[in-house]
């Protein structure tokens, strides 16, 4: 059932994740990470998306702090970059990132790239981080199918999340089905193209129809698609807006619109060449 922008999907140990966040790359860490997570929390998100590598875990410990949400009710998610992968340094990484954001715990900690020869070590980490109760969940980012089976071969926690770029023209299809089938839940990010798929002729058509914009057209059909999403923006209109997307419905016939959009066109690196 969509309702709402708290609605939740439960993870595969139990813990509900709420479907809808707001992501903050590129967000600078201060002002406008704090206004942004205030914005996004005043119209009703739950959820935040950061990681060390965006150098604003510090802004949103204090949007935390000066929210008055209680811990419980919010969703946090952080990631250990690649220069911090392999078992010690992960567990050191983590720590960092706990303090950054000032926080006991975070409720999703994820592996941010697949780093070749590493991430068996640090979803070794995440293991015992999770074991810990230090993070309510753990996951991947960026896994490929063959990164998820090579990592089962050895993990004793199967990922509850894998959080991969994803939109109408990288719609993944295959990866999605593979996590469906280990009960992975698919997050997606880049979820807009950057922006690049706001000029879509097909998407414009659905968004005339429904009277909605494009952004708010993506995104329902990444709810209706069983797709957790995390948009970012720092403007206070379009946070509103990206949200306002549980007043109407897609048609089967508009999903097969969208979902015929696909070129695997991807907008960031792909995950079996990347070098950073
Ligand atoms: N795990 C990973 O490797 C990874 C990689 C990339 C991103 N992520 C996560 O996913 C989140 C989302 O991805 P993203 O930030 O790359 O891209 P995105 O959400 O697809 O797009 C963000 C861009 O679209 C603009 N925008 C947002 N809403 C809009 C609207 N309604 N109308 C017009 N333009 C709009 C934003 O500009 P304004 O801010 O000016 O509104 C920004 O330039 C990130 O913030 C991050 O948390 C994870």
């Amino acid at each position: 059932m969509i309702t709402n922008l708290q609605d939740t999907v439960t993870l595969h140990n139990g813990v509900k994740m709420p479907k809808f966040g707001l992501g903050v790359y590129k967000v600078e860490d201060g002002s406008e990470v704090i206004n942004s997570i205030k914005y996004a929390v005043k119209a009703g998100y739950r959820a935040i998306d950061t990681a060390a590598f965006y150098k604003n875990e510090d802004g949103v410990g204090q949007a935390i702090k000066e929210i008055d949400i209680p811990r419980e009710d919010l969703f946090i998610t952080t990631k250990v970059w690649n220069d911090n992968q392999g078992y010690e340094e992960t567990l050191a990484a983590f720590e960092k990132s706990l303090k950054k954001l000032n926080l006991d715990y975070v409720d999703l900690y994820l592996v941010h790239w697949p780093v070749k020869g590493k991430y068996k070590e640090t979803w070794k980490a995440l293991e015992k981080i999770y074991r810990e109760g230090r993070a309510k969940a753990i996951g991947v980012c960026n896994f490929h199918i063959h990164h998820l089976e090579d990592l089962l071969e050895e993990a004793e926690i199967c990922p509850m999340v894998n959080q991969v770029e994803l939109h109408p023209y990288l719609s993944q299809v295959e990866l999605r089905a593979y996590c469906a089938s280990k009960d992975i839940k698919v997050e997606a990010w880049s979820p807009l193209g950057r922006g690049r798929l706001l000029d879509d002729s097909k998407l414009a058509e659905l968004a005339k129809k429904h009277n909605k914009t494009v952004a708010q057209i993506i995104l329902r059909w990444d709810l209706q698609s069983d797709i957790i999403t995390i948009p970012k923006s720092t403007k206070e209109h379009r946070i509103i807006e990206n949200a306002t997307i549980y007043d109407f419905e897609l048609t089967d016939a508009d999903m097969q619109v969208i979902d015929s959009l696909n070129r695997n066109e991807r907008t960031g690196a792909d995950p079996d060449n990347f070098d950073f």
